[in-house]
């Protein structure tokens, strides 16, 4: 990875164990060493050889005590309930999302007057935008009227962490996450998940029917992509970061059909058939694609893998996983 050497932090990750937390945790370890990661898992420990504490997010008491036993200087806050599972269970979403991110803000506001700031990083995402957005090459700053809860709780969050930065102070670093594509751990409740679970079907039956329709495009990335953008979203020079809310970053845009013809070129048995299901809505609601100069010019981003590098990574790293049984559902 393109970075200097900086000095160790002691982080802490919540939802470590959700989609991005079980990848962007072992990339912090390697970054930070081992001991200076805290994983915070919400019930369950999956297999994780790393420090980790089982606790509530939403816990504010226990929340402020792990951070001022542990000295915490950054926190990466990525539990959240995604589109679908959201749009099941609204009220839920509503305080999942909101009380936990609003609960780290207050914290970092109290330590940061008390001398002892805290870093943040809270991800956006591409559902904060909504049917009477600009579809093809979003801008960075455009109309915000989101037709889901989990997009509601994320412009309010994007509101919500500006406000802190403005007001308070505090160094509050976010993106808009695309779909995002991973071997390691399935992601749960979205509904960019088509495009990992297509892999599982490609290789255990040669079939998959897809719950959005052929013309659908979405804006999405690999994971390694992703974790990449993150921390060097966080490494970056504090005066480079001119997007308070979040910033928008993509890598490739593509429908069912397209990864579907992509994965043929390596399966040419997989087959794809379609059942349209209310997640049509939601993604009938996204962007098609995004226009991220605003990431690339103030800190560099820039995407390291296309649409045949990833079909290339999943089906090499997914094959023995998907043989195994695993399929990742809602
Ligand atoms: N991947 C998310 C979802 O589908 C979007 O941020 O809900």
């Amino acid at each position: 990875m393109p970075f200097f050497p900086i000095p160790f932090m002691k982080i802490l990750v919540t939802g470590a164990a959700g989609q991005i937390g079980s990848e962007l945790v072992p990339a912090l370890r390697s970054r930070h060493g081992d001991e200076n990661v805290i994983a915070l898992y919400h019930r369950n420990v999956p297999n994780d050889p790393g420090e980790q504490v089982v606790g509530d997010a939403g816990d504010r008491v226990f929340l402020e005590s792990l951070i001022a036993e542990r000295d915490i200087e950054e926190v990466y806050h990525l539990v959240g309930i995604l589109s679908a599972r959201g749009e099941e269970n609204p009220d839920l979403a509503f305080s999942v999302n909101m009380g936990t991110l609003k609960n780290v803000l207050d914290i970092a506001k109290d330590r940061k007057k008390a001398g002892k700031p805290i870093k943040i990083f809270w991800p956006s995402s591409i559902a904060a935008f909504g049917p009477t957005t600009p579809r093809e090459k979003t801008p960075q700053r455009t109309v915000l009227e989101p037709a889901t809860m989990y997009g509601v709780t994320k412009v309010a969050g994007e509101l919500l962490v500006n406000y802190y930065f403005k007001k308070y102070g505090i160094d509050i670093r976010g993106l808009r996450y695309p779909g995002i594509i991973s071997w390691k751990t399935p992601p749960g409740g979205g509904t960019t998940d088509y495009a990992v679970e297509i892999f599982y079907g490609a290789l255990n039956g040669k079939e998959y029917v897809s719950f959005l329709k052929p013309g659908t495009y979405l804006p999405m990335m690999y994971m390694d992509d992703a974790v990449r953008a993150t921390m060097e979203l966080m490494e970056a020079d504090a005066s480079k970061i001119r997007v308070r809310t979040s910033y928008n970053i993509t890598a490739v845009s593509f429908d069912p059909e397209g990864i579907a013809a992509e994965i043929r070129k390596r399966i040419p048995e997989f087959k794809i058939s379609y059942k349209p299901d209310f997640r049509q809505q939601i993604a009938d609601s996204w962007p098609r694609s995004i226009d991220d100069s605003s990431a690339r010019e103030d800190w560099g981003w820039k995407p390291s893998f296309g649409l045949p590098e990833i079909v290339d990574d999943m089906l090499k790293n997914l094959g023995p996983k998907a043989r195994a049984g695993g399929a990742p559902g809602m």
